[in-house]
């Protein structure tokens, strides 16, 4: 049986991905510190799987993990992803985001553990302002917070230790990730999580800029896909972005969103954030070369998400 660790399994895309392996077949381990992933989100398969509630810092805790695991597959989700935060508490975060991974790396490869795909997931924060478009794997990166200097870092550390150790690692570049159980609890939440809960309880949303901005929206689903087919069928050491490969004006997301949930959202304009990117799509012709095919149009994968959201 396929052993498989998910580090952030608890979250919003490490929970949907433990479900898709757990339906698999694959034996699932999870290790989340619930620190920004919620043991809810593993209810359904809470008999199914092995879950431990530790932060990915303590060494002594992952080498003794990692060695009587006998991984096949790690997934290495486990990240404070608030940017914010980043910016707020850089020491701390950068322990997570980045020294953790170095140190599972490092453990990999001084006890040659026999894992058949080591994936880390990095985001397209790592691209900052540049203007390069749409964003290549090979486009220039301009990180320009403590959250994307560390994940370019870790991302860096994970494709080199692959071509140096001879170890089996791909990292990967999310864009904008939305779907059920995304966390709508802090200003900077993913922007479709905001609106879901303003919609559902009839609260104001605050509208930055005028709408127009764009953004690479990509179902949460899609991207299990896609994690997937990257860990196991590809064994190129290298990055891909993960992406629908379309741009759509916010306002435009919010006026479909609109339409599926049957009500009007409460709209509030203020000022563009300082830094906002006004314009985000990714070539995603990397991750199409391997096969894989986004299933989810932005109108399906909205439908699902409000249709989760009123029932739970
Ligand atoms: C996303 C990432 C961020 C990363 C950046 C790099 C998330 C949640 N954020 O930011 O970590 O640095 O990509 O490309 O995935 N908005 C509103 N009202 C709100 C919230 C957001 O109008 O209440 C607007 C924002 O100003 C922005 C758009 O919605 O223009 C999308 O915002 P968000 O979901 O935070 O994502 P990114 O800005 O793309």
């Amino acid at each position: 049986m396929t052993k498989v660790l998910i580090t952030g399994g608890a979250g919003f895309i490490g929970s949907f991905l433990a479900h898709k392996l757990v339906a698999n077949g694959d034996k699932v381990i999870v290790v989340d510190d619930l620190s920004m992933g919620r043991l809810e989100n593993l209810t359904d398969i809470k008999d199914e799987i092995v879950f431990y509630k530790h932060t990915v810092c303590d060494e002594q805790f992952m080498h003794d993990l990692l060695l009587k695991g006998n991984f096949d597959y790690i997934y290495y989700l486990a990240a404070v992803s608030s940017v914010a935060d980043s910016v707020v508490r850089p020491w701390y975060t950068h322990l997570v985001n980045q020294e953790s991974v170095v140190n599972t790396l490092e453990f990999i490869r001084t006890n040659h553990l026999p894992i058949k795909k080591f994936l880390f997931t990095s985001s397209a924060a790592v691209y900052g302002n540049t203007a390069d478009f749409p964003k290549t794997e090979n486009s220039h990166v301009d990180p320009l917070t403590p959250y994307a200097i560390d994940k370019y870092a870790s991302e860096r550390y994970t494709v080199d230790y692959g071509r140096l150790y001879d170890i089996p690692t791909v990292a990967v570049r999310f864009f904008n990730v939305y779907g059920p159980r995304q966390n709508p609890n802090s200003e900077y939440s993913g922007v479709l999580s905001i609106v879901t809960k303003c919609l559902k309880e009839n609260k104001p949303f605050t509208l930055y800029g005028d709408g127009s901005q764009t953004r690479d929206f990509i179902y949460v689903e899609d991207v299990v896909d896609a994690l997937i087919k990257i860990s196991t069928e590809t064994d190129e050491l290298t990055v891909y972005n993960i992406a629908n490969g379309d741009e759509t004006p916010l306002i435009d997301v919010i006026r479909t969103y609109e339409n599926i949930a049957g009500s009007k959202l409460n709209i509030i304009k203020k000022e563009a954030r300082l830094g906002d990117i006004s314009k985000s799509r990714a070539d995603v012709s990397k991750l199409k070369s391997i096969g894989f095919k986004p299933q989810w149009s932005l109108h399906d994968g909205l439908t699902n998400y409000w249709k989760y959201y009123s029932k739970n």
